[in-house]
């Protein structure tokens, strides 16, 4: 659905030779930490630690030819600042190498799939624990949950339970791991249904701050399960987890994406508020305010994107009726498999929304329903501001409808996750290959759209979906306004976490 050129991979080989000069220039973890830590390095890794590893385990710095693909990075401002990258070559590793960091007190962080994008992540500077061989998935006997390593993503367990005569929560993009969105909510096609990628987990196997290894489950640890789904990130290495997985449910799925003239955006959005009162499971749609050449230089459009499940478009063609009355400039209806959707959506892994080595402030915004002032307000600042520079015209406003069924249907204070109550996923997304010269026009456009999807709604206290986040929002926006829910997660936080070794993703303090 998004159309762009390639120029994002080259930016993100860019981006990437520039991480890895400053890196060997500057090994400034190792000289800000204890006197010992100064003389880490990858050969001193290499001798000390990786033989007490599994054979294919590994050790690198930007030297190195894998260096690129495990430093790439989705967000290229206030990226982790990574020295060192350690492959832990089997599950039985991760312990060892949180030991053995700690041991020279210095700072480690997690990667899956490098999507990240709060600023808090720029905190970061030292050793990356790269996930990358650990995407084991085996179906477990019985056939209600499979073990996922923690490396896993999208795409390939949407292929490997699909193959299998299955269905589980990933997110929407194939790129991105399961874990990144699952420990802060997890938003996806199978939400309507099954609810968040968190509402999936039964058993969280993590590596704590102290190197120190546990079962995490409603039976095991139930108040760090509680916290780890929803403020996760701050808790510890998920190395694995079982997951809960439902059986394939119908062999096609209708989608219909329209791009709709901006003359009809206050008819366009009443029609989703209705739409809204007809909730099913069943569907999912997705709508972006872009600048598409295909249609227009000059005039930006309404892209909306509709599925549902199950490939009877009888079923589905009620719906949209009276987006058909809105004379859209063009439509596309396909049935497609599950697999498929993300392609034909532009969510797939090799599109554009998913291509590294770009800038992206991105903020968002909860809401409850459209309101239609406020999404004039923000049509029209977009339509001002993709035509500042040539170089931010990817820049994009993302309105996200999945369904709520089954995100509702668990109860709020079971889990850290506090914004069950949101219907509608807003986010400003101002994108362009890193330019300094840009980045205080981006923050001030996407903050100016946030502030208007705010004011939009004057009566609710604002919320922030955690893995949008910028990184300057409240802990409470995020992690949710009742006082015992902080109180909690602090407590949990001084007893797993003393030193605060998770710090980096919008941390809790
Ligand atoms: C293109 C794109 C599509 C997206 N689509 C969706 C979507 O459909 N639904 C949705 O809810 N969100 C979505 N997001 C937001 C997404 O949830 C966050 O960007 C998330 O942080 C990405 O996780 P990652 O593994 O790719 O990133 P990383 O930067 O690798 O990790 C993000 C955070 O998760 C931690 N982490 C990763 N793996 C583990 C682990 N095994 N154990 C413990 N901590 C771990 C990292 O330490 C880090 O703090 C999308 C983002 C992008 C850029
Ligand atoms: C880097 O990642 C790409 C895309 O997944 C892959 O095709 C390529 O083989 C990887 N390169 C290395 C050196 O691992
Ligand atoms: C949108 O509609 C207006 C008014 O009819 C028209 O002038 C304009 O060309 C249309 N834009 C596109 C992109 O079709
Ligand atoms: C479609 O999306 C809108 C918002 O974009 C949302 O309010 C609505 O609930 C969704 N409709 C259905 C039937 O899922
Ligand atoms: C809609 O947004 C406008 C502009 O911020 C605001 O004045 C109005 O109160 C909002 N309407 C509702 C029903 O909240």
């Amino acid at each position: 659905m998004l159309r762009n050129s390639g120029r994002g991979l080259i930016a993100c080989i860019i981006a990437t030779l520039l991480a890895t000069t400053e890196a060997s220039a500057l090994p400034s973890v190792f000289r800000n930490t204890s006197p010992r830590a100064t003389k880490l390095s990858a050969e001193q890794v290499g001798k000390e630690l990786i033989p007490t590893l599994s054979t294919t385990a590994a050790v690198y710095t930007s030297g190195d030819p894998r260096w690129a693909n495990a430093t790439a990075r989705w967000q290229t401002w206030n990226y982790p600042n990574v020295q060192l990258v350690i492959e832990p070559g089997s599950e039985a590793d991760v312990p060892k190498i949180v030991k053995y960091a700690n041991s020279y007190n210095v700072p480690f962080y997690t990667r899956a799939t490098g999507h990240g994008s709060t600023k808090t992540l720029g905190k970061f500077t030292g050793i990356e624990i790269s996930m990358t061989q650990l995407r084991g998935m085996t179906i477990l006997p019985g056939e209600k949950t499979a073990l996922l390593q923690g490396g896993v993503f999208g795409k390939e367990v949407i292929q490997f339970m699909w193959d299998r005569g299955f269905m589980t929560g990933t997110g929407s993009c194939g790129c991105v791991s399961l874990l990144g969105p699952g420990l802060g909510g997890g938003h996806g096609r199978m939400q309507g249904r099954h609810g968040l990628i968190l509402d999936h987990f039964v058993q969280l196997n993590v590596v704590l701050a102290d190197g120190s290894t546990t079962t995490v489950s409603e039976k095991s640890n139930p108040d760090l399960f509680w916290a780890m789904r929803g403020a996760g990130h701050n808790f510890g290495i998920v190395t694995s987890f079982e997951h809960k997985i439902f059986p394939r449910d119908g062999d096609l799925w209708y989608s219909k994406i329209y791009t709709f003239n901006s003359t009809k955006l206050e008819a366009f959005h009443t029609a989703l508020n209705e739409l809204a009162k007809k909730q099913i499971p069943e569907i999912i749609n997705w709508s972006i305010y872009l600048l598409d050449p295909s249609v227009s230089t000059t005039e930006p459009v309404i892209h909306w994107a509709f599925e549902y499940i199950g490939g009877d478009a009888n079923l589905a063609k009620p719906y949209l009726a009276p987006f058909e009355a809105l004379k859209p400039i063009n439509s596309v209806e396909q049935l497609l498999t599950y697999p498929q959707i993300p392609v034909a959506e532009g969510t797939h892994a090799e599109g554009s929304l998913c291509e590294k080595g770009d800038q992206r402030m991105q903020m968002n915004a909860g809401l409850k329903q459209y309101n239609v002032t406020a999404q004039r307000q923000i049509f029209e600042l977009y339509k001002k501001n993709i035509f500042y520079d040539p170089a931010i015209q990817g820049s994009v406003i993302v309105m996200e409808g999945y369904s709520i069924q089954g995100v509702t249907a668990v109860d709020p204070a079971s889990t850290a996750y506090a914004l069950r109550d949101d219907d509608l996923l807003c986010a400003a997304i101002i994108r362009y290959h890193p330019n300094p010269k840009l980045d205080a026009f981006a923050i001030k456009w996407a903050s100016d759209t946030r502030n208007i999807w705010n004011a939009g709604q004057p009566t609710r206290k604002l919320t922030t979906y955690t893995n949008y986040g910028f990184g300057d929002e409240s802990l409470e926006s995020q992690y949710g306004y009742e006082p015992w829910r902080l109180t909690k997660l602090r407590a949990l936080k001084k007893k797993f976490d003393p030193k605060n070794k998770f710090s980096y993703y919008n941390g809790i303090n």
